[in-house]
């Protein structure tokens, strides 16, 4: 057997497909001589938004629903327990408030309890959006004070609470593990208590139970750690009592002992695990459409957002929910240091998708973004830089990294201000900020620079959300790019249509362009994909990197691709040629797309190629200048049908297998197998 037919049966062997024969055979000529552009280190980011419930109850890993009973001006998240039939009810109310920044508790009157029963409030985390029983359902008309629910919300709405019907998981309870719960409370005197605290199995088991003695008619705060004497993903949490009588309560929260790095207010482990492993150069935070809010009403203000929970006011969310911002800027900036990946902050420059601050009034919008630079990186003898020692963190977090709005100035259909607009806004906010802080790179959302943006334009951000075929299309965009303006952040991009939940065909479109992107990484010099999570019952945006629900998690297609080209990332590139094999059909599709670049400590050769079609394309690999006798292994993504999906129950049917390919010498063989992203490494011996 010669070496290539030996290299072709190692290689099907290994990927379990039939390779079909052809005629024809793509030629990939490397020149390892001449070394061309670097690849910029921040190439491959990630852009985190709270999406598709991607904060609270996902990533940022508060177990409970609706903690601070702000989320609707119904008690939603939460539902009355009352065994043995007493007499109880549960309303939300403002009447003593535990702050001004937190207006609503929830008063629980039991006014009898059943014989031998108990009488309290259920919470089931994330398990849709539970609501107390009734026939029909009526949905609040307003979210806050002043901003009425859009009928988009109430589809929505509609949709999570249909979701509680068919959720397999509420709360992830673990044999072992410790739970900290927290809450406030103030109690009538007719209350004689005590309360208890539980987790619970959905039929009432209990998992871990303490009573707490609460008392006073002012707030206090409790806090009690539940440890599982049994497993149970579908838990509930009770609070619950066997007396009559009165209890406020406010800011109830559940979070596991265990948290990524064992952070206080801390993020999921599981979730943090799948991105550790994506090596992420830079984060993205915290939107996206988030931070810009269908309304400045509902925008990110990062100084609402650190200190005390307590006194965080959270905000209406544009997806269709409420946010705590327990997750705020500070623990953003953490999450950051704890993956080793450099922060970008999208700090809104006073434009919301619907409305924005008049210029004269933006001052505060500016003066937010010279703040924020000041927070994460002053000294602690500084206003913000002593508010962020107080958070636990004197050392400076050296941000780097602005972008000045989200897709403000394009002119889109859903909103986001024209490009006179966005120059108003961004011409002054550029001049401020780099006057504070000349070091900060900025990024602009608007596409080039050009009247009426004045100020210069750094970085601009792109955002690309087409099918695949217009990915594969654009591959090569980047080659033939206007050299002389700003560098190139593709802040956003994803396969949409036809890419179902997240199947290879979406990552097989997004690889091919990945391709160019590196190819031309003197221009682009950061990408990161969007969105990032997608708890599946509060779907609002499909496709997704990473799927979970409060016990699973698995990555799709494309989140495999995205670690394919960042834990593959060569340090500069390589000229390449492809000649593709001959085909009948003018029209057919080009069917490979490939990049190749070398790292400079190992001298290795990194050759990524994408196959679109459901054909093996066997090909022969030159490399100039490279030594005779080189070790060679695979890495491939593939799967029999472009269609293919992972899912909680098959959650790495699509994932990367590796193969080691032996000795090769230049030129060799090898067949791209169908519908597949392979990297090849190619070391010297
Ligand atoms: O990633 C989803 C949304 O797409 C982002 O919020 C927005 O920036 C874009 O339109």
């Amino acid at each position: 057997m010669s070496k290539a037919s030996l290299l072709r049966f190692i290689v099907i062997a290994a990927f379990g497909w039939q390779a079909v024969a052809r005629a024809d055979t793509a030629g990939i000529t490397i020149d390892a001589n001449k070394p061309g552009v670097q690849v910029s280190p921040l190439l491959y980011g990630i852009f985190f938004e709270d999406i598709n419930r991607s904060g609270d109850g996902g990533l940022y890993a508060e177990m409970l629903q609706n903690r601070s009973f702000e989320d609707f001006n119904l008690p939603m998240g939460w539902t009355l327990l009352n065994e043995g039939g007493g007499q109880v009810e549960m309303a939300l109310d403002k009447a003593q408030p535990l702050n001004d920044k937190n207006p609503t508790s929830l008063r629980l009157d039991i006014k009898s309890i059943g014989s031998g029963g108990r009488a309290g409030v259920v919470n089931q985390g994330y398990k849709g959006l539970q609501i107390n029983s009734k026939d029909p359902v009526v949905f609040p008309t307003s979210v806050s004070p002043g901003l009425p629910v859009t009928p988009g919300t109430l589809n929505w709405m509609q949709q999570f609470a249909d979701a509680q019907k068919r959720s397999e998981n509420g709360l992830n309870i673990e044999r072992g593990k410790t739970y900290l719960l927290s809450f406030y409370a103030r109690i009538d005197p007719n209350f004689t208590g005590p309360i208890t605290a539980s987790l619970e199995k959905q039929d009432g088991a209990v998992l871990a139970s303490q009573n707490v003695a609460c008392s006073g008619a002012d707030w206090k705060k409790y806090e009690v750690k539940l440890t599982a004497k049994e497993s149970d993903k579908d838990a509930r949490f009770v609070l619950s009592a066997k007396t009559t009588g009165t209890v406020w309560l406010d800011m109830v929260s559940l979070f596991p002992a265990d948290t990524f790095n064992q952070r206080p207010n801390g993020l999921r482990a599981d979730l943090m695990q799948m991105l550790v492993a994506l090596h992420p150069a830079f984060i993205r935070f915290p939107g996206g459409s988030f931070g810009e809010g269908y309304r400045l009403s509902e925008a990110f203000r990062w100084k609402e957002t650190i200190g005390d929970l307590a006194q965080r006011p959270g905000q209406w969310n544009i997806w269709g929910y409420r946010t705590t911002n327990g997750l705020g800027y500070f623990e953003y900036l953490q999450m950051c240091e704890d993956l080793k990946a450099e922060p970008l902050f999208v700090i809104n420059c006073g434009m919301a998708e619907q409305d924005s601050v008049d210029p004269k009034d933006l001052d505060p919008w500016i003066q937010d973004a010279v703040d924020a630079i000041d927070y994460a990186n002053g000294p602690t003898t500084s206003q913000w830089g002593a508010l962020r020692a107080s958070a636990g963190h004197p050392a400076p977090f050296n941000l780097k990294l602005m972008e000045l709005g989200n897709e403000n100035g394009m002119g889109y259909s859903w909103g986001g201000g024209n490009a006179q607009q966005y120059a108003d806004r961004y011409n002054p906010m550029y001049a401020k900020v780099k006057a504070a802080y000349p070091d900060i790179k900025t990024i602009s959302t608007a596409p080039i620079q050009k009247p009426p943006i004045n100020a210069p334009v750094e970085t601009v951000d792109e955002h690309y959300y087409p099918d695949a075929g217009w990915f594969e299309d654009h591959a090569a965009m980047y080659d033939t790019y206007d050299r002389s303006g700003p560098k190139i952040y593709v802040g956003e991009y994803a396969t949409k249509p036809g890419a179902g939940n997240g199947n290879l065909n979406a990552a097989l479109g997004e690889a091919a362009f990945m391709t160019g992107m590196e190819r031309n990484s003197d221009l682009v010099i950061m990408s990161s994909y969007a969105p990032l999570f997608v708890n599946p019952e509060w779907r609002e945006w499909t496709p997704n990197l990473i799927v979970f629900d409060s016990a699973r998690v698995y990555g799709t297609p494309s989140y495999y691709n995205q670690m394919l080209f960042a834990n593959n990332r060569p340090d500069v590139v390589l000229p390449l040629d492809l000649q593709l094999p001959q085909v009948a059909d003018p029209k057919a599709r080009k069917p490979l797309y490939a990049v190749a670049g070398r790292k400079n400590d190992t001298g290795e050769i990194i050759l990524k190629v994408v196959n679109i079609t459901g054909q093996a394309e066997d090909s022969t690999i030159q490399l100039k200048g490279s030594p005779a006798g080189l070790s060679a292994t695979a890495t491939v993504l593939t799967s029999a049908n472009p269609g293919d999906e992972n899912s909680f129950d098959n959650p790495t049917r699509v994932a990367p297998k590796g193969a080691d390919l032996g000795q090769v010498g230049s030129p060799f063989n090898y067949t791209f197998a169908p519908y597949s992203i392979t990297v090849l490494h190619l070391k010297a011996k």
